[in-house]
């Protein structure tokens, strides 16, 4: 257990107003702990939210030593907050932690860190219906050496920022782009982990797709070209001929944690489910059988985001009219009823601020 030292800021910040968007307005606190090789984490702080002090040469700058994690507090039904699954965070960003060599953050103290945070800044979750106030836990390498090797001291940071609904009005459909050219991770490298090298090593890619008229990038495999992986910040899910199928975590996807949510509600309702190789020419014959009932990513942000479109170099495959199919909607009811505490929570996944 972490004892948290708690200063509150003397000048607390105008909450926004009107539409919220994502990520650009901060909470009045923030949480930092350090790291001290010898010594390890010490000094559990939350303080008012603030720039930083680094040296240049901190080693965060210049080899990528760092990790970050993404999930979301709601404000349920009788005004009680609440976060989702946040262990699964914790333990993801130890997973992340030790494929960089950062040090690891037990679960407990990092699921206390985060409630803590969220509780001091408790006034700052939106109420609208589709609000949330997103989280963002991070770890920098803040030792100031130039030599490619393991940080000695670290700085772990959690900050707060409210955000807007996802969708305006209903789940819309998303185009999706499969990118054929570049790729974002190989098995070996580090596609499973959060970390900012995957996420800049995917920027190129979306822009193409951005041009093009697509809101996202569906990634293929790195050694063939061949296999579905996933999407920029979400897990892709099919549905053929009756069966959900998703791929099977392989060392490249991030093993997201409302893909582990969607697969054991599918389950829980009887829907046969399969996590496995998937090609994108299964894909294309599935679409041109009239077999692809439905495609939808999976993720913190949207929770559900049925896809409509998706493009394969000369191929654009419409699916279900571009309206949202029955799964996806009850996925989606059902993760967001548990999420707000209007649904019951059968495997204890909600977790009270
Ligand atoms: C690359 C990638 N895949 C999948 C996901 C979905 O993961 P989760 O459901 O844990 O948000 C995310 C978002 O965090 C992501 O960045």
């Amino acid at each position: 257990m972490l004892d948290i030292k708690v200063t509150k800021t003397e000048t607390p910040k105008e909450k926004p107003t009107g539409k919220l968007g994502f990520g650009k307005v901060f909470t009045d606190h923030m949480f930092i702990m350090d790291y001290t090789l010898g010594r390890g984490w010490h000094d559990p702080r939350i303080v008012p939210y603030q720039n930083l002090t680094l040296s240049p040469a901190s080693m965060v700058f210049h080899y990528g030593q760092e990790m970050f994690e993404g999930l979301k507090a709601y404000h349920g039904e009788g005004g009680d907050s609440y976060l989702f699954r946040p262990e699964m965070n914790a333990m993801r960003s130890n997973a992340t932690n030790d494929r960089l060599c950062i040090p690891q953050v037990p679960v407990e103290d990092y699921v206390q860190a985060v409630r803590e945070l969220v509780k001091v800044d408790e006034d700052w979750i939106p109420t609208e219906a589709g609000t949330s106030l997103y989280i963002r836990p991070f770890i920098i390498a803040t030792e100031p050496f130039l030599g490619v090797d393991i940080s000695k001291n670290f700085l772990f940071m959690i900050i707060l920022s409210p955000s807007g609904a996802y969708y305006e009005s209903g789940l819309a459909p998303v185009g999706i782009w499969i990118e054929d050219d570049y790729v974002r991770a190989v098995k070996g490298g580090m596609g499973f982990a959060k970390t900012g090298g995957n996420y800049a090593a995917s920027l190129a890619a979306q822009v193409k797709a951005h041009d093009d008229g697509y809101s996202q990038v569906l990634w293929l495999d790195g050694v063939h070209r061949k296999y579905i992986e996933e999407v920029g910040a979400m897990n892709i899910f099919f549905k053929i001929n009756g069966t959900i199928v998703t791929p099977a975590l392989n060392g490249s996807i991030l093993p997201g944690i409302t893909r582990d949510s969607v697969l054991t509600l599918c389950r829980s309702w009887g829907i046969p489910v399969e996590e496995r190789l998937i090609s994108v020419e299964e894909i294309l014959d599935a679409q041109k059988q009239g077999n692809l009932e439905e495609v939808f990513g999976t993720g913190t942000a949207a929770v559900i985001s049925p896809v409509g479109k998706l493009r394969y170099k000369d191929d654009v495959m419409v699916i279900g009219g571009g309206e949202i199919g029955p799964i996806s909607q009850k996925i989606y009811d059902t993760v967001t009823g548990i999420q707000l505490g209007k649904v019951e929570d059968s495997f204890g996944w909600r977790v009270k601020v």
